[in-house]
């Protein structure tokens, strides 16, 4: 990891982020090696005394709002509670008030200089799945456009269809809903996302921040030809603790009518991007709403495959949800073809059956696993929990690992030949 001297005469560059622009899709916390960035309710922010300066989090960010930096003061760096409150950055100190705060003037050494990396200390290895992440697409994914709306200029979309993909009568559901452009150009890939903007003030009568979700639908659109898309969104009615909360955009989204009018941001994301050469093969590991980006590269290999123009790789899926009822997409799923996807499912909650977990199926499936982790051809997506990442790239590193295959390489290939991308929140 490179690290970079902030800190010249007294004066520190401070990493922040733009309140904004950012769309809280959390991939620059997630991405931190140091855990230098966390977040409230209202903003992402950067711990001034944690962050080294590595720029891991820089190029995965797809707003860009993770690139700003301001020069202050050491003593007066902006702590995480102001920068929670902000709504917008603070503007450059000039010259003279950063004297006046208490710094030396700046000089040129004040922008960033690479220092030597610190040796890491034998034994204090810890495995980190994130790193294995990639920041840039296979080489043969279509040129994503992003940011034509960005979070400042949202665009207006209308419903044109909206339905509970998980079966009926559940306490947890998702929906399935569909987005129409118009003539507006919104041209998006399988894995980009897009931001809603829920319409209303929060409960400090501040305009609601738009909310990233993953577009579930090919680049030729959910109405292969029209200008739409599709999301997959579940209605939030706990909190990640199993208290009661009423997610304001999911529940907003879950409840739009065909016909009504939505503020929409983006396309965002530059990376997670699927290959698109012949024989190409990708896996796809997710577990609930992660799923989107999977229908997504489903639907457009299997509208490839139906042209009967391109000859795909393999597709291998692991879904991981609660039950068969809250798996999004069950029906359609099982009458995909079994040539052409290859379907593991599991399920944690299923009365009377063990629990289930993705990287537990993966595990059995090894073999095949295998032949893949050992192809040049094979691409990785995971998306969903955040706590299934581990365990998914675990599996990974111990089926190569098991078969003689260096996971320092192999893993370390994956990241840099774009063929493995993580995207969990
Ligand atoms: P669990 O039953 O243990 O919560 P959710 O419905 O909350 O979106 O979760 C989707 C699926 O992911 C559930 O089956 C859930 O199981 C599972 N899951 C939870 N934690 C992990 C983990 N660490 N690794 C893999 N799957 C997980």
């Amino acid at each position: 990891m490179e690290t970079h001297t902030l800190i010249d005469n007294g004066i520190l560059k401070q990493h922040l982020i733009d309140p904004e622009i950012c769309i809280r899709c959390n991939t620059c916390e997630a991405t931190c090696p140091v855990n230098a960035i966390t977040h409230d309710d209202n903003n992402y922010v950067v711990r001034a005394d944690v962050c080294n300066g590595c720029m891991a989090c820089i190029s995965p960010c797809p707003t860009g709002s993770i690139d700003n930096w301001r020069a202050v003061p050491v003593a007066r760096a902006y702590t995480i509670d102001e920068q929670f409150s902000w709504e917008e950055l603070p503007g450059e100190l000039a010259p003279h008030e950063l004297v006046a705060a208490g710094g030396e003037p700046a000089t040129e050494a004040t922008t960033l200089q690479q220092a030597p990396e610190a040796p890491a200390e034998p034994g204090t290895q810890v495995f980190r799945s994130a790193q294995y992440g990639a920041t840039v697409p296979p080489w043969s994914a279509a040129h994503p456009y992003t940011n034509l709306f960005p979070p400042k200029s949202p665009t207006t979309a209308t419903v044109v269809g909206n339905f509970n993909c998980t079966e009926a009568g559940f306490e947890s559901e998702t929906h399935h809903v569909v987005l129409d452009f118009g003539s507006m150009p919104f041209p998006v890939l399988e894995g980009q996302s897009i931001g809603i903007i829920p319409p209303g003030t929060d409960a400090l009568g501040k305009p609601h921040h738009a909310r990233q979700y993953s577009v579930a639908s090919p680049r030729n659109g959910e109405r292969p030809g029209y200008n739409n898309l599709a999301l997959t969104v579940k209605r939030v009615t706990v909190d990640h603790d199993g208290n009661p909360v009423r997610g304001v955009a999911s529940n907003y989204v879950c409840d739009l009518k065909v016909g009504d009018k939505v503020q929409v941001v983006g396309p965002f994301g530059s990376s997670f991007l699927m290959p698109n050469h012949p024989r190409s093969h990708i896996v796809m590991i997710c577990t609930g709403t992660g799923s989107a980006p999977m229908r997504a590269m489903t639907e457009w290999r299997r509208r490839l495959r139906n042209s009967g123009k391109f000859e795909g790789g393999k597709l291998m899926l692991f879904f991981g949800a609660r039950t068969q009822q809250e798996l999004p997409y069950f029906g359609p799923l099982q009458s995909l073809p079994k040539d052409f996807i290859d379907i593991n499912l599991a399920f944690s909650r299923t009365p009377g059956q063990p629990k289930r977990y993705v990287q537990d199926l993966m595990r059995e499936r090894d073999a095949d696993l295998l032949a893949l982790l050992r192809d040049d051809n094979s691409h990785f997506y995971v998306c969903g929990l955040k706590g299934m990442e581990e365990g998914v790239v675990m599996a990974l590193r111990d089926i190569a690992q098991e078969a003689g295959l260096s996971w320092e390489a192999l893993g370390a290939a994956l990241q840099r030949e774009g063929r493995l991308h993580l995207e969990t929140y």
